[in-house]
């Protein structure tokens, strides 16, 4: 049984490929506006902050969990706790499903932009070109199709030759890639204004909203709450270290993230001469301005940059791509007893038609572009009524309220079914030493931090963004 379902052939490939999980289009787009707009390197503490005392915590038990149980986020609920505890493990399939549905669309954007960089085509510069190119649904559907293709064909491989393979690949591919651009992102006229911009501290940015918005941003940052790190840690053998593994993951994520924003902020920089005052965030940056930057340094150097990046972006969203592709896969193969291919093209199909309706909803309907009326922070945080695009509405509840939940249970689920002595037991397999404080400091984040502060957040966010109640 447990040993014809795939293992990660080293400590290495099973942390690359966590950690290609973990990195991904969040990293790239999100992080550094979240920095730039809330306080540099303030926000930077805070998040840092974050991920290591409350989201590490609940990494290390998710991996255990599914060491421990060598199976799929549902099996291992069921075995550990009872057949009642299995809705958490469904909870977390659910959530990999919606979330795949519409990641893959916007990873398909970025595949798209790739080869639009590389035929030397910029012109994306306005609202309404950036929407010209989501609008035109035959193309997008195209580079929808070919991402989804990719990432089962990866997944279809199994773990050794598929997952871990690529994640040797993608990942340190994905490094140089970062590292080359930020570097030459050094070199251009007016960087430093925008490394400041990215940096200097201003702790008056840092508001309830801007605290709040980073705990979420982590969180799904990390590929948390969706167990995710349980499918791929029921791959993980028992000689490895789950503590150190997590921190190493968790610890490139936040680089890659950090570095992100080092390489971006110089670039918009530059094409501002130097004045940030105007610049804005989410995925208008990244689609709409950075054409502009790349246009700007010359039809052949442009053309060069300018595809590195959007391929750096597509890597990074691939080895997430798959992490979400495999939880319904391994669900499928352990529980159902289905074959890994039939299972992965099949989700994969299922996945990929389930996100049309967001696939549509960035310019081609109008009905899915502007699906429903919930509530949106403006700039000035103040709670306002938005038409959302389907996309963003699923975003919302897949990503912004399942996973927040899920992670609220399955600290519960660790500390009060599972119990901490058993956490504690697994986490020691493979680890020579555990210094006292740090199993003390898990356990207490278990059992109370994480269940109290990620409950709340899941309540703030369903009382604001679904009843307009501003909570903050
Ligand atoms: N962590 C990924 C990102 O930052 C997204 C993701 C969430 C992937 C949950 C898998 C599971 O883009």
């Amino acid at each position: 049984m447990a040993t014809n379902r795939g293992q990660f052939n080293s400590r290495l490939g099973f942390v690359l490929a966590a950690a290609g999980s973990a990195v991904g289009l969040g990293n790239i787009w999100k992080f550094p506006f979240e920095v730039g707009a809330g306080g540099g390197a303030a926000f930077v503490l805070i998040y840092l902050a974050f991920c290591f005392l409350l989201c590490f915590p609940v990494m290390v038990s998710e991996i255990a969990i599914g060491r421990k149980t060598q199976l799929n986020a549902v099996g291992a609920f069921k075995k550990l706790g009872h057949h009642n505890w299995a809705w958490i493990g469904f909870l977390g399939v659910l959530a990999g499903v919606l979330i795949l549905s519409f990641y893959n669309v916007v990873a398909g954007w970025a595949f798209g932009y790739f080869l639009e960089m590389s035929q030397g085509n910029f012109d994306f510069g306005s609202v309404e070109k950036f929407v010209g190119f989501t609008a035109d649904w035959e193309h997008i559907f195209i580079y929808g199709i070919v991402f989804m293709g990719i990432t089962a064909l990866i997944v279809s491989k199994g773990i050794q030759g598929g997952i871990e393979k690529a994640a040797k690949i993608l990942m340190p591919t994905l490094f140089a890639m970062i590292i080359g651009l930020m570097i030459y992102s050094f070199t251009l006229s007016d960087a430093m204004a925008g490394v400041s911009y990215y940096l200097v501290p201003d702790f008056s940015e840092i508001t309830g909203e801007v605290i709040y918005s980073a705990l979420g941003q982590a969180f799904f940052s990390l590929s948390l709450g969706m167990g995710a790190l349980i499918t791929y840690g029921s791959y993980v053998s028992r000689k490895q270290d789950i503590v150190r593994s997590a921190a190493m993951i968790t610890l490139t994520d936040v680089s890659v993230a950090f570095l992100a924003g080092l390489m971006i902020f110089p670039f918009v920089a530059f094409l501002n001469a130097g004045d940030m005052s105007s610049v804005s965030g989410g995925p208008g940056l990244i689609f709409m301005t950075l054409p502009g930057v790349f246009e700007s340094l010359g039809p052949l150097l442009g053309k060069i940059v300018g595809a590195v990046f959007f391929l750096l972006l597509s890597f990074a969203a691939l080895t997430s791509t798959v992490s979400l592709l495999e939880v319904p896969v391994a669900y499928l193969v352990d529980e159902k007893k289905i074959k890994r291919p039939v299972a992965v093209w099949s989700m994969a199909i299922i996945i990929f038609a389930i996100g049309i309706p967001s696939l549509l909803s960035y310019g081609a309907s109008d009905t899915l572009s502007s699906f429903v009326n919930l509530f949106k922070a403006d700039a000035d945080g103040v709670l306002k009524e938005t038409a959302l695009p389907f996309l963003d509405f699923v975003e919302l509840i897949a990503s912004d309220t399942f996973l927040p939940l899920g992670g609220t249970f399955i600290a519960i689920f660790t500390a009060y079914v599972w119990k901490k002595n058993n956490l504690n037991a697994e986490l020691m397999e493979g680890r020579e030493t555990q210094s006292q404080w740090l199993s003390k400091y898990i356990d207490f984040a278990i059992m109370f931090i994480c269940p109290v502060v990620l409950g709340a957040i899941t309540i703030i966010t369903i009382l604001e963004r679904f009843f307009g109640i501003q909570v903050f």
